[in-house]
């Protein structure tokens, strides 16, 4: 049976009351809380960065699943590590190293995921799925919330899924962008366990969200 996980992303939260909104969903039995880090150059917006994880580390002991959506993002692994992150996504896109960058973030006791945005193809991390505890596949381009899922990337996660299968890999398939409960069945289906959520969560009651979730994971074991 496969964990299914809901990871509140906090792109959608209400900024001036980061702390309080980590701390509802973790309450509401979110397992990891998604953080999106964007340097404006890899995608076209900027978010936040350490200083603002390390505020909210306090906040909750929820698992800090952190996605950089940042150039080259080896150079801010040990950083990530000091402020709390949990697991670190990188992009395939932005590392020349992904392999070193990869080892770098496990050698330092965290998970190493990889992330793909809508158009790479799966067969890129033939390499380095032995490597990886965390596949994301972006489910809408990088950069912002609120956008619509593009519906090709179910057939990128039944492939992954498949090839994970035939090697006997046990590694978790995370969707990120356009999740909501109505979709969230099929696309848990398709083979993805670790599904984000921004709008779908802080738009609304968040808690009432997140064991709306929860409540679709049991229908599915
Ligand atoms: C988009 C970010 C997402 C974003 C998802 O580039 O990686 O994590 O917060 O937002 P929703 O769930 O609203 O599509
Ligand atoms: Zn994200």
């Amino acid at each position: 049976m496969r964990n299914y996980v809901i990871a509140p992303s906090i792109l959608s939260a209400d900024f001036k009351n980061l702390g309080k909104d980590v701390e509802t969903v973790a309450e509401a039995g979110a397992k990891y809380l998604h953080i999106d880090v964007m340097d404006g150059m890899f995608v076209p917006s900027i978010s936040f960065g350490m200083p603002v994880i390390k505020s909210i580390r306090p906040a909750s002991d929820i698992i800090f699943d952190v996605h950089m959506m940042v150039e080259e993002p080896g150079r801010y692994v040990e950083d990530m590590k000091k402020v709390g992150a949990d697991i670190l996504t990188v992009h395939q896109e932005a590392c020349c190293h992904l392999d070193r960058t990869l080892n770098q973030i496990k050698s330092l006791g965290m998970k190493a995921g990889v992330a793909l945005n809508p158009a790479t193809p799966v067969e890129t991390l033939e390499w380095v799925l032995d490597s990886v505890d965390m596949v994301l596949i972006m489910t809408v381009n990088p950069g912002f919330g609120g956008q619509k899922f593009i519906p090709y990337t179910l057939e990128k996660i039944r492939k992954l899924r498949g090839i994970l299968e035939a090697r006997g890999l046990d590694v978790d398939i995370e969707v990120d962008g356009g999740i909501s409960a109505g979709n969230v069945s099929e696309v848990a289906k398709a083979g993805a366990n670790v599904f984000v959520a921004g709008s779908g969560v802080f738009a609304g009651d968040a808690a009432e969200n997140v064991r709306t979730f929860r409540k679709i994971f049991e229908g599915l074991k």
